[in-house]
């Protein structure tokens, strides 16, 4: 007897995780820099800054419109609908706004009932949402954390969307945002994952104290450096700290929700040993800051070709903590050609600071990845860094 049953196909990404996320995924994220006011006037402006700032031209790519997009209420048929008010050409419009700025178009749900700002979400609807974003053009999905999880556990939630990306006709990025709590790094790739949120969220500040909300520069290193997760993260799927504060201060996204007495804006120097750390771990970057009123240092920071080529190295290793004592702390990434090594003060004085170098050749050529000053050396790297401050180096060998 013949049986009528057809076994379901399994779903087939379009393309391979490690071709479409090859090197950490890199673009602009709402969420830091306006928080739930965001409006399609924000994300155009910040896709034309993407071009006019050199920020796609640096690597940029996916312009990530986060929570609050969504109308109150689902439509009938349980499908999303962007905000009347603040998304009134919807969400396929948009999408083609960025796309013709050659850049890629991302979109924000929970795997729960709702958004962490109470908006409708995913759960019980993967399908339906999947087909809805490929269809409206999306190329990248932050999926997080919130709303009733009618109690599923966090595997089997985010399987359901990664399965439903996968089933879609269209390659979309898929970025977990479980914060680190059941250890996403672990089955991210097995549920289509290329992206695993590790920490809480990261704010504007270089700590954040126990009463505050989020964690802070230094905090988040803290953590990484003390999570075994090296062997999860490379091509095809990223362990990811969170989006980049680089640029941001009291007014920025959530940061204006505080109380005055806790906003501590990010230094130069902070800025610079964020950008330095998120690189030397690899970490996706999505850039977080208000793109209409950057300043020139900020993007300085944004766009340092060595670092950037540090965190979009081919190998994909994360970078460790090799050493911590005191006030300073001592990083180092393996690199296709060498090792990046970051050389942290994160003390209130300058501060000269030795390592050993990490290859093993009698000399060595080193690159400051800050002033692009290279040299033939050997013996110990040496640097004298300010206050909080990062010095970055790239050794390789002669
Ligand atoms: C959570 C996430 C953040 C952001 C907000 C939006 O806190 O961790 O990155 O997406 O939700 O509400």
């Amino acid at each position: 007897m013949t049986s009528t049953f057809a076994p379901p196909t399994p779903p087939v990404r379009m393309t391979d995780a490690t071709d479409l996320v090859a090197t950490p995924p890199m673009g602009w994220n709402s969420w830091n820099a306006y928080s739930c006011a965001v409006t399609a006037a924000d994300v155009r402006d910040a896709a034309d800054a993407m071009v006019e700032t050199g920020l796609r031209d640096a690597g940029y790519e996916y312009v990530v419109v986060d929570d609050c997009w969504m109308a109150e209420e689902p439509g009938p048929d349980g499908r999303l609908r962007a905000d009347p008010e603040t998304f009134p050409e919807g969400m396929a419009a948009l999408a083609d706004y960025v796309h013709d700025r050659g850049l890629r178009f991302g979109l924000y749900s929970s795997a729960g009932s709702h958004t962490c700002q109470g908006y409708p979400a995913s759960l019980g609807r993967e399908r339906l949402h999947a087909e809805q974003f490929a269809d409206w053009g999306v190329d990248f999905l932050k999926y997080d954390n919130c709303g009733d999880h009618r109690g599923r556990g966090p595997r089997d939630r985010y399987a359901t969307m990664g399965e439903a990306l996968a089933a879609v006709d269209r390659d979309i990025v898929y970025s977990i945002c479980e914060w680190g709590q059941s250890d996403p790094w672990v089955w991210g790739r097995e549920v289509g994952g290329h992206c695993f949120r590790v920490t809480d969220d990261a704010v504007a500040k270089w700590r954040a104290e126990d009463e505050e909300f989020g964690l802070g520069i230094a905090d988040i290193a803290d953590r990484m450096a003390t999570l075994d997760i090296t062997s999860a993260h490379g091509p095809g799927g990223w362990a990811d700290p969170d989006m980049l504060q680089v640029g941001n201060g009291p007014d920025s996204g959530q940061s204006q929700h505080e109380p005055t007495d806790v906003r501590r804006p990010l230094t130069a120097a902070e800025n610079r040993s964020h950008f330095a750390l998120w690189c030397l771990l690899g970490a996706p970057l999505m850039v977080g800051t208000d793109l209409r009123s950057v300043d020139d240092d900020v993007l300085a920071i944004l766009t340092n070709e060595h670092l950037l080529a540090i965190d979009q190295d081919p190998l994909g290793a994360q970078g460790t903590r090799v050493r911590c004592d005191g006030d300073v702390s001592v990083w180092q990434k393996p690199l296709t050609d060498g090792v990046a090594v970051g050389l942290c003060n994160r003390g209130e004085a300058p501060t000269e600071i030795r390592a050993r170098p990490p290859v093993d050749a009698d000399g060595y050529h080193t690159l400051d990845c800050w002033s692009g000053e290279e040299r033939a050396s050997s013996g110990e790297l040496c640097a004298t860094v300010s206050p909080r401050d990062t010095a970055v180096v790239r050794v390789t060998p002669h």
